[in-house]
């Protein structure tokens, strides 16, 4: 099920910015040529993490699903000067592959890919995120937060990707196993008094989670 009105996505699409236009080539390119292009962040959606991103202005990002890189590419626009993305993928094949997309970003030298399971990468990167991007397996979202929560910056951003679960959490009895884990995440996240945070209903939603800081 697709969350909003096929009509609103489109015309949202059309009036959406289309600036960067080698981006905008290589992500119609998976569209059109990935056998998995659904995985992929929408443009929209990546217009709206660059613009968060060129908002926040990060030292350091980090990203949890790399993909082919695309969602990396747009974040990194953000970056301070001397910032950092790093963006851990579970498959090789994939990791690899980004290593070349990343070639088309004028921040490829502030991107840092790392390959392997990101439950046992997070910890070794010891850096305090900015901003930070969860969209890989959705029965480890809980696992990801609780890793990624000591580290963040009092003023740091998560977004959670797919919170919405193509519907499926809306459902009375929700059967699918990545529904109910994302539906956990949810309820999990809103019950955690250690931070706040509002969902939006774009593709498939978006949770942005912060710390509650006390004065
Ligand atoms: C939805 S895609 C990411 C899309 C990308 N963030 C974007 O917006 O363009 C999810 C990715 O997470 C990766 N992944 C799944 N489980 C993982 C894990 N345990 N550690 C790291 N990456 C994982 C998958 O291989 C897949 O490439």
């Amino acid at each position: 099920m697709q969350i909003t009105s096929p009509l609103a996505e489109d015309y949202i699409a059309e009036y959406c910015s289309q600036n960067d236009e080698a981006l905008f080539r290589f992500h119609k390119n998976i569209l059109e040529n990935h056998p998995q292009q659904h995985l992929q962040s929408s443009w929209v959606q990546g217009e709206l993490l660059s613009f968060m991103a060129q908002m926040k202005r990060p030292k350091y990002i980090l990203e949890i699903g790399t993909f082919t890189g695309f969602a990396a590419m747009c974040l990194a626009k953000g970056l301070q000067p001397n910032g950092e993305l790093h963006t851990i993928e579970l498959r090789e094949e994939d990791a690899k592959q980004s290593l070349e997309n990343f070639k088309i970003s004028p921040h490829q030298n502030q991107i840092y890919l790392h390959c392997g399971n990101a439950k046992n990468i997070i910890p070794t990167l010891l850096y305090k995120w900015d901003l930070v991007f969860i969209d890989a397996d959705k029965t480890s979202y809980i696992d990801y937060y609780n890793l990624i929560l000591p580290q963040l910056a009092d003023d740091g951003i998560i977004i959670a990707d797919n919170v919405l679960f193509h519907g499926q959490v809306f459902e009375e009895n929700i059967t699918g196993k990545n529904a109910k884990a994302i539906h956990e995440f949810n309820n999990y996240v809103a019950n955690d008094e250690r931070t706040e945070q509002v969902i939006l209903t774009v593709r498939d939603g978006l949770m942005l989670i912060r710390k509650v800081v006390k004065s």
